[in-house]
Formats: C-alpha cells, sequence, structure tokens
C-alpha cells in the first residue's frame, strides 16, 4: 500500500479544563488546563485530536509523494503510523478519506483559506439557546463586560485641519440607501407576488449577458462586479410565500431567470428549515424568500488557483450580491436581511452540495416586512419606523 500525508492540514495547540477529582482533596477547584494538538483537516469535516508523537511525525511525511508502507515502516514507529492512517491524516489510494483528500487537491485551495472556511462551518448550532445559556450563567449585562465600544471615526487630524467636500445633493439613489434598513419583522400573513420575487432575484442573482470570453470560458455580465467576471456564487433559495410558487428548495439559474426546483416542502417543513438555516435566529424565519449564496469553489480556484486572495474575493462577491438584493427589495417597497451567523453544514445537506465543491458564506431574504416592530431595527433615520 502507498501512503502520503494529506494536502490541508494545519494543526493548534488548544487549551481546554479538564476536571481532576484527586486535586479537590488538595482543596483546589478540581480544574487543570490541558492543552491538546488539534488538527484541522478540511478532506474530514472534522477535528482530530493528536498525539506529539503523532504531531512530530506528520512533520516528516511527504505530502505529495507516495511512499510505499513498508519504506515508511522501516524508518518510523509503526503504531504511530498506523494511528495516523486511522485518523485518515495519512492517506492510500484506496480509501474514502484518499479520495476526499485528492477532491480537495483538484479544487486549488490555498491552505489557510480552506482551514478558515472548513473551521467556521456550522451544524445544528441553536443561538438562541446559546444567547440564553451565556445570559443565565454569565454576570452583568454585555456592555458591562465588554466596556466602551473603540469610537465610530479613527480620525486622523484635528476638525480643524479637515477639508470639507462639497455638499451632496440628493437623488432618489439617497432616497433608496436611506430606506435600506434590515428587516427582522416580516409579515407571515401575506404573499410576495411572482413580479416582486422575479424583479428581485433578476436584478441582484440574475445574469444580463453571457459572454464567450474563450475556448471553454464562459463569463457572465451581472449587476454586481465579481473577480474575474467569474460569477462563482449561485443562489439556492427556500420559497416559504410567493404567489404561484409551490413553497421548496430552489436553485436559481441566473441566465434562463427561471427556478430549477430541488424538493418541495409543506409550510412547516419550510418553516423549520429556515431555522435551521438562519441557527435559530426567529425573526429571519418569517422571510418570503431565503437566499443561500453559494460560492462554487473550482469555478473561481480554477483561475486564482492557491491563490491568497481567491477566498476573499468570493467572499467580497457575496457583499456585493446581499447589497444588490438589499436595493432591489427596497425600490419595490419590500424588505430584506442578511447574517452569516448560519448552519453551513445543515444547509449543505439540505441541498445535496459537496462541501468540497461549494459551500453557503452567508443568508440573505427579502420579503414583506410586516406592521409592527416588535423586532429591533436600526432605523434611526425613521425612512421605514415612524418616530415614537
Ligand atoms: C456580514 C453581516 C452579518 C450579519 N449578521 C447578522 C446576524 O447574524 N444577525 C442579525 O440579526 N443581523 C445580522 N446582520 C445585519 C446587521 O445587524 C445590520 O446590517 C446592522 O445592524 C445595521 O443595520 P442596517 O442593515 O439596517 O443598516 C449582518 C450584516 C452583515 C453585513
Amino acid at each position: 500500500m502507498r501512503l502520503r500525508r494529506c494536502a490541508i492540514l494545519m494543526i493548534e495547540p488548544v487549551e481546554r479544563l479538564e476536571f481532576d477529582l484527586s486535586l479537590l482533596s488538595g482543596g483546589g477547584s478540581g480544574l487543570r488546563t490541558v492543552v491538546d494538538w488539534v488538527a484541522i483537516a478540511p478532506h474530514l469535516g472534522k477535528d482530530v485530536v493528536l498525539s506529539t508523537a503523532e504531531v512530530a511525525l506528520l512533520g516528516a511525511l511527504s505530502p505529495s509523494r507516495w511512499t510505499d508502507r513498508e519504506e515508511l515502516t522501516a524508518a518510523h514507529p509503526c503504531e504511530v503510523l498506523d494511528a495516523l492512517f486511522d485518523k485518515h491524516l495519512l492517506v492510500s489510494e484506496s480509501t474514502a478519506a484518499g479520495a476526499r483528500d485528492q477532491a480537495l487537491r483538484d479544487t486549488n485551495w490555498r491552505t489557510a483559506s480552506a482551514v478558515m472556511h472548513y473551521a467556521s462551518r456550522w451544524r445544528g448550532v441553536d443561538t438562541e439557546a446559546v444567547e440564553q445559556q451565556f445570559a443565565e450563567t454569565a454576570e452583568g449585562s454585555l456592555l458591562d463586560r465588554l466596556g466602551a465600544a473603540p469610537p465610530v471615526v479613527r480620525e486622523r487630524v484635528p476638525a480643524s485641519e479637515r477639508q470639507r467636500l462639497p455638499a451632496v445633493e440628493s437623488t432618489p439613489l439617497d432616497a433608496l440607501l436611506d430606506r435600506r434598513v434590515t428587516c427582522r419583522n416580516f409579515d407571515a400573513s401575506r404573499n410576495l407576488t411572482a413580479a416582486q420575487f422575479s424583479s428581485v432575484l433578476y436584478r441582484a442573482f440574475g445574469a444580463r449577458a453571457v459572454n464567450d470570453y474563450a475556448p471553454g470560458v464562459q463569463l457572465l455580465k451581472k449587476g454586481v462586479p465579481s473577480a474575474g467576471g467569474l460569477h462563482a456564487t449561485e443562489a439556492y433559495l427556500l420559497v416559504q410565500r410567493v404567489d404561484g410558487v409551490t413553497p421548496g428548495l430552489y436553485h436559481y439559474h441566473p441566465v434562463d431567470h427561471a427556478l430549477e426546483p430541488i424538493r418541495m416542502l409543506t409550510a412547516d417543513e419550510a418553516a423549520a428549515t429556515a431555522r435551521r438555516f438562519v441557527a435559530a435566529q426567529a425573526y429571519f424565519v418569517d422571510a418570503h424568500v431565503i437566499v443561500l449564496p453559494t460560492s462554487r469553489f473550482l469555478r473561481n480556484f480554477w483561475k486564482y488557483r492557491n491563490h491568497a486572495k481567491a477566498y476573499r474575493a468570493l467572499i467580497l462577491d457575496v457583499g456585493h450580491l446581499s447589497q444588490t438584493m438589499y436595493l432591489a427589495a427596497t425600490e419595490l417597497g419590500l424588505a430584506a436581511f442578511i447574517t452569516a451567523a448560519i448552519n453551513e453544514v445543515d444547509i449543505e445537506q439540505a441541498f445535496g452540495l459537496d462541501p468540497l465543491e461549494e459551500g453557503p458564506l452567508a443568508v440573505c431574504g427579502f420579503g414583506l416586512r410586516g406592521h409592527d416592530r416588535s423586532e429591533v431595527e436600526f432605523d434611526p433615520l425613521n425612512t421605514v419606523w415612524p418616530a415614537a
């Protein structure tokens, strides 16, 4: 059997508290700190705790050259090699872990970016429960503990030395920007019209032209910029309340401006799915349309392979899409939201996405705003909610 080290691996010394009964007899708390070596290996989708001997051996194994097992056992302790093989950090050509490692290599991820992405994905996180637990166990208010925030502006010179710019004449764009307020009060009693739904999707996510850039390479022209014109971000949808559209999971085809059905849901299933996607942030669950902006890593990394900025470009693309969705919705008198507190793994599973190929970086959505402001919205200009 031929073996090699997995391609992408980062090892972090992580401190944790451990309870030891014997420490209580000395009058202490029974707690002591322990430092574990934790391997973050994106091809596994989970963290792995390592012994010191395993960490040392990982530093001696080639990730690029296949080596016969006999050759390795002649040079290194057999039990440490076996432990690394069992932990899927040392892989062979014939195992599932080896195939996942190869798939990761083929996607051209940069190591630090892959670690950042795969280490920050959530599964089944319930932010409501976490907040409640935090409030019950922590003393004092959050503000007491955080102290004053850094100032809103980092001022570099005294006010007298600032060069004032001409006053800006207000245009409809200013009025639109002023009305853009993140919505946390969607109206679950009404439907979006098909025309509203279609307009927002097209303006934010639709393609305005397809360009045959080179043999085998097509680019899209959209209303948003995108690194390399690649537009590697797909819009997956959870539709809840739109006239003429059955609630369910869809993929939006940006060139055909069409819905690709993936799975139909009952209204209750759709709400439960929405709640899972937004990590139980209840105020977003009623959004009429939930959009899962999902990066296709290989489409971007096909060009920007192993590039230090490639993953950052994908994140920036999602920001542009989301703001355009906000503005397209706001122009029609609709409301929108975005959140980064999302359960990526649950979203990938719901849509049948292989996380090594594509993954959501945020959840956003749009719909009709309700008449009551029961959840907080940040509207200091009172453009959406009249002053109390
Ligand atoms: C990257 C990003 C992540 C966000 N995550 C959350 C979130 O997890 N929960 C939430 O309620 N709002 C979230 N928001 C919305 C912000 O709270 C909101 O933009 C901010 O309060 C300012 O309000 P405004 O958008 O109405 O101007 C997020 C916004 C951005 C851009």
